[in-house]
């Protein structure tokens, strides 16, 4: 029996399988509305037989967007369309999670496909207007990028607010499983990095005070996320840089959120600075996944370059992690949950098991067309 077919269960939440759809900005959403493009790309997802699917990055405020494409909850109006995704892919039997993020002093920048970096003149022939963006400190991303407004502590209660009001908008949405963003150098990956956080509050300075406001953050929404329902933390295990968070940081994070009720730690890694060296090869941040879940003693789900069902298999069964999250795969093979199910069990899936219940005979009939012209 295939492990990763196996299910989990968080709290009061059972999850098919071991296989997660990690969060991906589509950068397609209008003032931060999801719309059908959103519903059909995840809804892809939940009838691919994927066990958890986690929708992109939506901003609690309007200054944390990514871009001017990105989801957004920081309004009751965007509550609405996300529940027509939730109850779609809960229907079909995933379980519906949403992460939750900041974009800090990355925010203020292009879509991906329009280019690399702060708004340029072709948005702004658009009315696409840059914002001011905010951080831990006023050190720009990268060159040419705007100098973030360091935050002060007032204002650091607002954004904690904003993460709490997005917990309740995403409870109001059906959401099963929040996922609150500290990874890939957004807001709160700022504040617990040595690199970006030079406050010499009570928010910076040493690893506790660094750690100090993505915790109060994250007990703050833990608080009143429901107590049946999971709450995950993505984080990025190292900078990939010297001086930079290095993985026994992220295990004594892990360690503190643990003890808040955080349920899964979902471990990728950089995005800090553009200067970080990343060494890619098949499943490279597994080791991160592994370290956390046996020194903080959490579960975790591992991500990166994982796009073979042997290896994802290999890892839920060596206990290296207990979910595995695909992003650019997915996008290739929105059925690669099925795939996988039917490669990792001899004799594959002659019942055709997971697949919504309207393909099944069509699929076995097509089997038999198949076959009998090979047979003739
Ligand atoms: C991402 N990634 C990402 N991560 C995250 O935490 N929140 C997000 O909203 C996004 N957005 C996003 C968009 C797109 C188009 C891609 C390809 C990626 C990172 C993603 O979740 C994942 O960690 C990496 O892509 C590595 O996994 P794969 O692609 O090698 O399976």
């Amino acid at each position: 029996m295939s492990k990763l077919f196996e299910p989990l269960t968080l709290r009061g939440v059972t999850i098919r399988n071991r296989t997660m759809v990690a969060p991906m900005c589509m950068y397609e959403a209008k003032d931060g509305l999801a719309n059908d493009f959103h519903l059909v790309h995840l809804g892809r997802y939940a009838l691919g037989g994927w066990g958890l699917v986690m929708m992109e990055a939506s901003a609690v405020e309007q200054r944390g967007r990514i871009t001017h494409g990105d989801v957004g909850i920081w309004s009751d109006d965007h509550i609405e369309p996300l529940r027509r995704i939730a109850s779609f892919l809960k229907a079909q039997g995933a379980v519906a999670g949403i992460q939750l993020g900041h974009a800090g002093r990355k925010a203020s920048v292009q879509r991906p496909y329009e280019g690399d970096g702060p708004l340029g003149s072709a948005q702004l022939a658009k009315g696409e207007l840059p914002w001011e963006v905010v951080g831990p400190g006023t050190t720009p991303f990268d060159e040419g990028w705007i100098t973030p407004h360091a935050l002060a502590v007032s204002e650091l209660q607002d954004i904690k607010q904003s993460f709490c009001d997005a917990v309740l908008r995403a409870q109001a949405a059906g959401f099963d499983v929040i996922e609150l963003h500290a990874a890939h150098g957004y807001l709160l990956h700022s504040f617990l990095s040595p690199l970006t956080n030079k406050r010499e509050d009570k928010y910076g300075g040493d690893r506790d005070d660094r750690f100090r406001f993505p915790l109060e953050v994250a007990a703050a929404m833990r608080n009143l996320w429901p107590s049946d329902l999971p709450m995950f933390v993505r984080v990025s295990a190292t900078d990939w840089v010297d001086g930079g968070i290095q993985v026994d940081d992220t295990v004594e994070f892990a360690k503190a959120l643990r003890e808040i009720g955080i349920d899964l730690m979902d471990c990728s890694t950089g995005g800090l600075t553009p200067r970080a060296q990343v060494p890619l090869s098949f499943g490279f941040q597994v080791p991160f996944a592994e370290s956390v879940k046996r020194e903080a003693n959490i579960p975790t789900s591992a991500v990166g370059l994982i796009t073979d069902p042997q290896l994802a298999e290999q890892i839920i069964t060596e206990g290296k992690a207990d979910m595995i999250a695909v992003a650019r795969e997915a996008l290739a093979n929105p059925n690669w949950a099925l795939n996988a199910l039917s490669a990792l069990n001899e004799g594959g899936n002659s019942e055709f098991d997971g697949w919504p219940r309207a393909y099944k005979i069509w699929l076995a009939k097509r089997e038999r067309a198949l076959q009998s012209i090979a047979n003739a």
